[in-house]
């Protein structure tokens, strides 16, 4: 549990230190005169919570997930609140029709059956006037810009299809969902803006990307001397229970493919100098009283 804890930490840093450059939400939240109510989504660690109410202490944090994962801390934070157990699957939440200015959806790839009705109980829960961030990290492996993969990334490639398969069977596909956008708006949302922040695996002069790639390879290339020499614990982490518990691999052959996936996209770094990269999903979605008007945006930011 201490790794799974530290790993979704570890991705909080990526996302909102890095990606996102020390910014806790992509919203534009105004000051208002009242007190204002954030909802996290499977909020993990918590971590975002603690942070956010830290920051902003005119706001009320919650936090609703399935387990009570949250670390004890040395000081209370009293305007964060962690509501557990709640499925945020099921039909209803527990709370009011349009009881919050801001809701927070990261990394809930492999967690979410229907994610049609996810954004639909998003839009549901959400004030008008208000907005929703949903970051993602897109684990389908990318490659200089669009060519094919090199053959050493195949075994990764392999693990991947292997976990596509795998979470599809178990009902909450981990891939991140193409038509995201077009469920947006579809659950009502006016101009949701789409960006694509690339997280390369490899190290780059530029100080920001060697950051980037230093957290990158912190949180799946970890490594564990004896188990797994080439790095990718993490990758243990992710892929273990669906390879065994919905394909029927042996736990011995996951770690091996683990440790070749790890092998093969360590040789693709030095291979013609060319970049594997995630790339990091970032909305922002607003509800509005004028009803739809759909004026839809992406941006692909390159880092
Ligand atoms: C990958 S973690 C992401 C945590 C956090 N949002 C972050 O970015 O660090 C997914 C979280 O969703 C929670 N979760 C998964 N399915 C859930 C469900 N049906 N209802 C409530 N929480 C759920 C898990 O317990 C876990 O804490």
């Amino acid at each position: 549990m201490q790794t799974e804890n530290d790993r979704l930490d570890i991705f909080h840093y990526l996302i909102h230190d890095i990606a996102l450059y020390k910014k806790l939400h992509m919203s534009n939240l105004q000051p208002k005169s009242r007190r204002q109510r954030a909802l996290d989504v499977g909020y993990g660690t918590g971590i975002w919570c603690y942070e956010m109410a830290i920051e902003n202490p005119q706001w009320d944090v919650i936090g609703i997930d399935l387990f009570a994962n949250q670390p004890r801390r040395d000081s209370e934070v009293p305007n964060a609140q962690f509501l557990t157990p709640v499925d945020f699957t099921g039909p209803e939440w527990p709370f009011q029709r349009n009881e919050f200015d801001f809701i927070r959806n990261a990394c809930l790839a492999g967690c979410v059956p229907d994610w049609q009705d996810h954004w639909h109980k998003n839009y549901r829960y959400l004030r008008p006037g208000g907005s929703i961030d949903y970051f993602e990290v897109d684990w389908a492996l990318q490659y200089a810009a669009h060519s094919q993969l090199p053959p050493h990334a195949q075994p990764a490639q392999y693990l991947w299809n292997a976990m596509q398969q795998a979470s599809s069977r178990f009902g909450k596909p981990i891939a991140y969902p193409d038509n995201t956008r077009a469920m947006m708006v579809n659950a009502g949302f006016t101009d949701p803006i789409h960006q694509v922040i690339r997280i390369p695996f490899q190290p780059r002069p530029e100080k920001r990307e060697q950051r980037l790639e230093q957290w990158c390879k912190e949180a799946i290339y970890r490594r564990r001397p004896g188990v797994y020499p080439n790095g990718i614990e993490t990758l243990e982490g992710m892929c273990m229970w669906l390879l065994t518990q919905q394909l029927g691999f042996q736990p011995n052959d996951v770690r091996r493919l683990c440790n070749e996936a790890g092998r093969g996209s360590a040789a693709v770094f030095s291979y013609r100098k060319a970049t594997l990269s995630s790339w990091n999903r970032v909305f922002v979605a607003t509800k509005t009283n004028a009803g739809l008007s759909v004026l839809t945006r992406d941006m692909f930011l390159i880092i």
